[in-house]
């Protein structure tokens, strides 16, 4: 299974507010869905992305093989194929569906895979209540890890629905537009920073992927940072500005990016790629 980095110091987590954190996680998984029509749920536009549906079935799975499986009394699968449709790349639990096919497949609908979320929750429920002390300090770290990997994906689902939405001509909306500040964005300025010795990773005692540890020194060549983020007015200039038709503007492999990304023509944006452990 992924690892998460063992804090220095740990405690038995409470039961209670360990079903809370769950279900907390597994029901902003479900809004975040709730304004896609059926027919989004099954959309890859590109080899990159993964339909939403695949998502909330990918992110139950975790929680089915990993908690369930070696915890829950009396387990069976909630269905056989499901392991094979839904394990992303961890090639030690066994083979895996063709990632770039995930677009292809009709079964199991929409509704069979909300129904696999309830299963899998209630068979969490069950181990959070009944396992013994012994195993329980494992499975609450596993749920830990469960739920920051459902917030992973919480993340790929909004950034692949918006290359979805994106591709398509009709440019359909996730939600209804923000009401917007006319504000104008404060001016932007640079800070310089030297080249030198930095500490960079985690090392206090909430949860970290093993990635994010141990800290570490890295030396930094000399920079320069905006004291405030791109506004979309700027982004939108650089595009009027044929920014995708300009290798001057690119580094070799964000060029490579731009020019083999398929998708519509440059006015909906189309050098923008989806990434992220998947
Ligand atoms: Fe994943």
């Amino acid at each position: 299974m992924p690892s998460a980095a063992q804090p220095k110091t740990s405690s038995v987590p409470n039961r209670d507010a360990v079903w809370q954190r769950y279900r907390e996680a597994r029901a902003e998984t479900e809004r975040l869905a709730a304004p896609l029509a059926t027919e989004d749920y099954v959309v890859q536009a590109m080899p990159d992305v993964s339909p939403p549906k695949w998502h909330l079935a990918h992110v139950t799975w975790f929680f089915e093989h990993f908690i369930a499986a070696p915890y829950a009394r009396g387990f069976a699968p909630f269905h056989p194929e499901y392991g094979y449709l839904f394990n992303s790349y961890y090639e030690t639990i066994g083979p895996f569906f063709p990632r770039l096919s995930r677009g292809l497949l009709s079964r199991p609908t929409v509704e069979e895979v909300y129904r696999y979320r309830a299963h899998v929750d209630r068979v969490i429920g069950d181990v959070i209540d009944t396992v013994g002390e012994g195993a329980w300090g494992e499975v609450a770290r596993r749920i830990e890890l469960g739920v920051h990997h459902e917030q992973q994906h919480q993340e790929l689902l909004l950034t692949d629905l918006k290359f979805n939405f994106a591709f398509n001509p009709l440019k359909p909306a996730y939600q209804a537009p923000v009401e917007r500040s006319s504000a104008a964005a404060r001016a932007l300025g640079w800070t310089d920073f030297d080249a030198g010795i930095r500490l960079i990773g985690y090392d206090g005692r909430e949860f970290a992927f093993d990635n994010e540890r141990p800290r570490h020194r890295v030396f930094l060549e000399p920079f320069r940072l905006a004291n405030r983020l791109v506004t979309s007015g700027e982004y939108l200039a650089f595009i009027d500005d044929e920014g995708y038709s300009r290798p001057d503007l690119w580094l070799s492999e964000g060029w490579k990016t731009v020019r083999s990304a398929a998708g519509p023509p440059r006015s909906t944006g189309s050098g923008a790629t989806a990434s992220g452990g998947r």
